[in-house]
């Protein structure tokens, strides 16, 4: 029987993954500005913080240190509703902040072996109605990146088309599948593999792109973030890239992003 929450309608949510173990590959910065060009459109859009580091955060305009409520809470507390714990952000924006206890939740969950998929189940459990949910994990594979694949029905995989990019892929890829066969997510699936900081004068990001297109052919998605020093710049001004320039190489792929995961 549907639920009477299902019968009146709630949007059908789409929750994306954005994960890759390395650092610096634009993770965070897809998160943000994805989630602002799909706001723009008029999508009801929340964000979670996963990373200790908390750098969406800050990039939100939020500290790290001071947030009495976050996605520890989610990670850590069985039945914490995702009300209580998220912030509105913008028009259309809403974000559950990441906080530096996360780094402690990352080894009390796996020192006291405590269950990984408090996120799914609330997400699961919410009728707030978002169009899309996208969640930042932190660059290593640990219990905090295993909650949000658990919790997401997709994976995007922002690559850095440099030398060990194609084997950071395939080790990215293991992981979704053992948590999709072994742990508890059987329909998670990999949305895409986006190259970010693409460098289109770099003759070896296009061959890296190249093999990576060859190797996956149908998860390697058609738009490319082009490197575009702005795109850095616009948090600093309090703004995603999409508000900030949005004519700009970074804001106009963002969009595309946006419009590309849309498409069937
Ligand atoms: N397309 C881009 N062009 C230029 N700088 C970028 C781009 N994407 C990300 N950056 C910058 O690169 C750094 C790492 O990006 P970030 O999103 O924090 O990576 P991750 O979350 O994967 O660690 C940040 O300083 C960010 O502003
Ligand atoms: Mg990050």
């Amino acid at each position: 029987m549907p639920r009477p929450e299902h019968a009146a309608g709630a949007a059908v949510t789409q929750s994306f993954a954005i994960a890759n173990q390395k650092g610096g590959v634009g993770k965070t910065t897809t998160v943000l500005n994805l989630g602002a060009a799909l706001a723009l459109q008029g999508h009801r859009v929340l964000l979670i913080d996963l990373d200790p580091q908390a750098s969406l955060t800050v990039y939100l305009g939020l500290d790290p240190y001071r947030q009495e409520r976050s996605s520890y809470s989610l990670v850590m507390f069985d039945e914490m509703a995702l009300s209580r714990v998220l912030k509105p952000v913008g028009a259309n924006l809403a974000l559950v902040p990441g906080s530096v206890d996360l780094a402690t939740a990352a080894i009390r969950l796996v020192q006291e072996r405590q269950p990984l998929n408090r996120l799914q189940l609330a997400l699961r459990e919410s009728r707030l109605g978002f169009d899309f949910v996208l969640l930042d994990t932190p660059p290593s594979l640990n219990v905090l990146t295993v909650s949000a694949l658990l919790a997401a029905q997709q994976v995007i995989i922002p690559v850095q088309c440099n030398h060990a990019a194609a084997l950071g892929v395939r080790a990215m890829l293991d992981v979704v599948y053992r948590v999709r066969d072994h742990m508890g997510n059987p329909s998670l699936s990999v949305r895409g593999i986006v190259a970010t900081l693409f460098d289109a004068e770099m003759l070896y990001a296009q061959q890296v792109l190249q093999e990576l297109r060859a190797l996956l052919p149908k998860q390697t998605l058609q738009t490319v973030i082009p490197y575009d020093p702005h795109i850095a710049d616009a948090p600093h001004q309090g703004k995603s890239i999409l508000t900030y320039l949005p004519e700009s190489p970074g804001a106009i792929a963002y969009r595309q992003l946006a419009d590309e995961l849309q498409q069937a």
